[in-house]
């Protein structure tokens, strides 16, 4: 089972990269499936293509510097021409959840300024209704209790992200709280309501900014289109 989901987020990633041309500026995403297409274009870049990259996280940063590929300063340029990225979950309409790897706030910033954002996901990834997942929430950590108090309004239970004994650390600095909304039968209208809490830097629902979800299903991929 895990090796044929590994195998569905390499086939999504290779297919993915497929859409990226000489002298692009391109996106790249965190986790475990953006890491195939990392890899993979890093060997389009040993063999020629020419494109220059930006990072959604540190580790991200690390990995493109280790295969050799061009990176470039976000507040250089005006927009990104495409950005592949996985996701935790994602919808019909091609809304998704992100964040599970706590890179959320900088994916999204990076979403907006695409043309073409691609997701990458294995089969797990689709749902007829988002929420199963727990909606990650980048808060400053000065605001966490004021934001866990204020989601329970929305009927969300919140927790905050541990690694271990400690509160996980985003790579702004600031915390995640995981909420349980049940399922999320209006994204739009939560994401309105999250983004009018103070204190929130960020969340999850990423509505209407993925123009293609590449999904690996068995041997094949199988792709949605906005
Ligand atoms: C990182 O913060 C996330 O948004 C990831 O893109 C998402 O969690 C999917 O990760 P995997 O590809 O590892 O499942």
């Amino acid at each position: 089972m895990i090796n044929s989901i590994e195998k569905e987020k390499e086939l999504a990633a290779k297919e993915a990269i497929k859409f990226i041309n000489n002298n692009q500026i391109v996106g790249l995403g965190t986790g475990s499936t953006a890491a195939y297409a990392i890899k993979g274009i890093g060997e389009l870049v040993k063999n020629g293509l020419k494109i220059k990259a930006i990072p959604t996280s540190n580790r991200t940063k690390e990995m493109a510097i280790l295969l050799n590929i061009p990176l470039i300063d976000i507040n250089t340029i005006d927009s990104i021409d495409v950005s592949i990225d996985g996701a935790d979950e994602f919808d019909s309409k091609l809304n998704l959840i992100k964040g599970g790897g706590g890179a959320l706030l900088r994916e999204k910033i990076v979403a907006s300024l695409t043309k073409e954002l691609i997701i990458i996901v294995d089969s797990t990834k689709k749902v007829d209704t988002l929420g199963k997942f727990k909606l990650p929430i980048e808060v400053i950590p000065f605001a966490s209790n004021y934001v866990l108090k204020k989601v329970q309004f929305l009927n969300g239970e919140g927790k905050i992200r541990m690694l271990g004994d400690t509160e996980f650390i985003t790579d702004e600095g600031n915390y995640i709280i995981d909420v349980d909304f049940g399922l999320i039968s209006d994204p739009i209208y939560l994401s309105s309501k999250l983004n009018e809490i103070e204190g929130i830097v960020s969340h999850g629902l990423f509505i209407k900014l993925a123009r293609k979800v590449i999904m690996g299903n068995n041997d094949t991929t199988i792709s949605f289109e906005s």
